[in-house]
């Protein structure tokens, strides 16, 4: 559920809306210009414009796939923000220090493209961002300041929480976001389902997790896409989506801090809970950069059954 926001003649931007939570100027500015790098992500998906960022490749620049592009996108705002000590990409799983002194300033973690094979068939995909105030970046998710992803599909939308609830904005003709839903909320209960990997090396204690939904009568939807997916569980308020551990790859295949912990933020904001089986995501204390681990992430009855059932030995 959520509440459809005014529909008046003055629509409320990004901006607008960031300014009435009492967050820091920072922060603003921070979303703000990760709300700006996306529209170029936007253009390149769009009109398959490979160029440098933000230039024409007439001139037989260098041709970059879309996942490096949107990459160097967003690194070069965050560099050049003001607000951001220290930032870590999973295309390049590596910490950049911007600055050694992270007073006032924040960590920024992120998915430039997640899903960024799935443009060429057309299928949605997008950005996750993850953010911390100061410099440790292999903080647990819980103690994330706010998060964010951008989904590329027929409309353009902007989803974000800075521990206040979740809001989402939606891109005009004019590439501005307004504010399309705001308290984002989720149901107790799932009625579709997002299964995740193979089913030929679930485990028979995930098997269990699939035939409860099934036999609760939850529809099975998949796009392959982790921002579409988890965006439809979220707007519908009525999902979960899995990616279990498999047989051959026991922590699954999404990343913790770049794809999983942001969700969670979100999810749970919006009365959702996310586990990775056996301890909430948010909670779990990363090691590694790319760290993946299972994920069950959705209507709080459904994960709190899931991990039930997938505890059942
Ligand atoms: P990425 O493009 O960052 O590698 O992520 C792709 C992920 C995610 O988008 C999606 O949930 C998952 O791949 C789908 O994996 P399967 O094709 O194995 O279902
Ligand atoms: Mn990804």
């Amino acid at each position: 559920m959520y509440k459809e926001a005014g529909k008046t003649k003055f629509q409320i931007d990004l901006r607008q809306h960031l300014r009435s939570q009492n967050l820091s100027g920072n922060f603003i500015h921070l979303v703000c210009e990760i709300a700006e790098a996306s529209k170029y992500v936007v253009n390149s998906i769009r009109t398959g414009d490979l160029g440098v960022a933000g230039t024409s490749n007439l001139y037989g620049e260098e041709h970059v796939t879309l996942d490096v592009l949107s990459d160097r996108i967003m690194q070069k705002r965050l560099l050049h923000s003001g607000v951001v000590s220290t930032i870590a990409s999973e295309k390049t799983d590596e910490i950049v220090t911007i600055s050694s002194n992270p007073q006032g300033l924040f960590s920024v973690v992120y998915d430039s493209l997640d899903g960024a094979s799935l443009v060429e068939l057309n299928l949605a995909v997008g950005t996750i961002v993850g953010i911390y105030q100061g410099n440790d970046l292999l903080q647990p998710g819980r103690n994330m300041v706010g998060a964010m992803y951008i989904l590329y599909g027929p409309r353009v939308s902007l989803v974000y929480s800075a521990g206040k609830g979740v809001f989402e904005f939606t891109m005009n003709q004019l590439m501005e976001f307004n504010l399309t839903r705001e308290h984002i909320s989720m149901s107790p209960s799932a009625n579709i389902y997002s299964p995740g990997g193979l089913r030929a090396k679930y485990s028979p204690q995930h098997d269990r997790v699939i035939n409860y939904l099934e036999d609760k009568g939850a529809k099975l939807r998949y796009s392959g896409g982790f921002v579409a997916d988890i965006n439809q569980v979220l707007l519908k308020g009525k999902g979960i989506f899995m990616y279990p551990g498999l047989q051959d790859a026991p922590q699954g295949k999404l990343r913790l801090i770049f794809e999983l912990n942001p969700m969670a933020f979100l999810v749970e904001q919006a009365g959702g809970a996310a586990t990775n089986g056996v301890t909430p995501i948010l909670d779990i204390v990363p090691e590694v950069l790319d760290q993946r681990a299972p994920i069950y992430i959705g209507c709080r009855e459904d994960v709190e059954k899931a991990a039930e059932l997938l505890g059942a030995g």
